[in-house]
């Protein structure tokens, strides 16, 4: 995919403004690090640094999956610390759609949004990674009723989150008709889990479980595909993430339509160096969304929605076999 370039921005490059403002919140750029971690020491850290760098630049977080302190309260502060850190910034609590067809419901739910204060909640659908695991929780009969449920209980936004295979249209409606208020799609050309449990199963020598995390290694919807599937079905705000790496691939996923972008293996990456390498490596790519903007002519975020685009190559095809337009990405009629 290209942005067009225009030799003739007609714009100042330095009043171009990043601010953006979705779930009632304003992001100084539109970019949230992604879930990642909690529950061990090193976990601890990481979510100190990762907080520490969202507040000083405006952006968000999302923390990794709070299932390990709802079973042991001990491990709360390896989650707390965020808003420790982060005291205006905007909180993501996170748990698994598994879990609310294995027993949890809201008492769970309010007790992550609890623990960090969180503005939202996001529930993690990751059957890829479920079934690429020897230990993996397979049932997902069910998820979608809870979801409904909860969603309609909880006076925070539920926001449901795939972790590197994608979200079609079909379940995107489906989520929003059962009450979600965000959507993140998690697509596949980031992160994939099953390279992760082929890694495992290669360390741990067993070689079918093996096979099975190469065989799946690539398996999901891609990223941009995925953004103009569930931006152009819903109307609630979506966020991409899933391999995005620079600040020109959170202009594209925003002139595809995307409220907000995710980014999760480049901030682990920085926040285990720490956070003055973890804002620099922000900071950075908030200056490429500037340039980016820049270029294509859009001084504010609503005009980057609006900047045309080329799709080619793969996306093109894929989006042409799922019956959506190439021609017109940005979603209309955003909230
Ligand atoms: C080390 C690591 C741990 C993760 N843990 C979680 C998690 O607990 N909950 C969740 O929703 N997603 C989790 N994710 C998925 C990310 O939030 C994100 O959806 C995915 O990694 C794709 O983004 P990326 O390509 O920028 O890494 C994790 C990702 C990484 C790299």
């Amino acid at each position: 995919m290209n942005l067009i370039h225009r030799a003739l921005p007609e714009i100042d490059k330095q009043k171009v403004d990043l601010s953006t403002t979705v779930f009632g919140h304003k992001f100084s750029a539109p970019m949230i690090a992604g879930a990642i971690t909690g529950g061990t020491q090193e976990a601890t850290k990481i979510n100190a640094t990762i907080a520490e760098a969202v507040e000083k630049l405006g952006l968000g977080m999302g923390v990794g999956s709070q299932r390990a302190a709802i079973e042991d309260r001990t491990l709360e502060k390896t989650f707390a610390i965020a808003r420790k850190k982060a005291p205006t910034a905007f909180l993501i609590a996170n748990l698994g759609g598994v879990q609310l067809v294995n027993g949890y419901g809201l008492k769970e739910l309010r007790k992550a949004l609890e623990m960090i204060e969180a503005d939202a909640i996001a529930i993690h659908l990751n059957a890829l990674q479920e079934t690429a695991q020897p230990e993996g929780q397979t049932n997902f009969k069910g998820v979608l009723e809870k979801i409904g449920e909860i969603a309609e209980e909880l006076d925070k936004p539920v926001i449901a989150k795939e972790t590197g295979a994608g979200i079609a249209s079909e379940e995107a409606k489906k989520l929003q008709a059962a009450g979600v208020e965000g959507i993140d799609v998690s697509g596949a050309g980031g992160t994939s889990w099953a390279a992760v449990e082929y890694y495992r199963a290669k360390r741990r020598g067993n070689k079918s479980q093996c096979i099975l995390g190469d065989v799946f290694w690539d398996w999901g919807i891609p990223t941009a595909a995925s953004v103009v599937e569930v931006c152009q079905s819903v109307k609630i705000p979506v966020i991409a993430s899933g391999g995005i790496r620079d600040g020109v691939d959170v202009a594209k996923a925003l002139a595809l339509g995307a409220s907000l972008t995710g980014l999760s293996q480049p901030i682990l990456q920085a926040a285990v160096k720490g956070v003055g390498e973890t804002c620099s490596s922000l900071e950075l790519i908030m200056n490429e969304l500037r340039n980016a903007m820049f270029l294509v002519g859009a001084s504010s975020i609503q005009k980057l929605h609006e900047a045309p685009s080329v799709i080619s190559g793969k996306t093109s095809e894929w989006l042409k076999l799922r019956g959506f337009t190439v021609e017109a990405y940005a979603r209309r009629g955003r909230d």
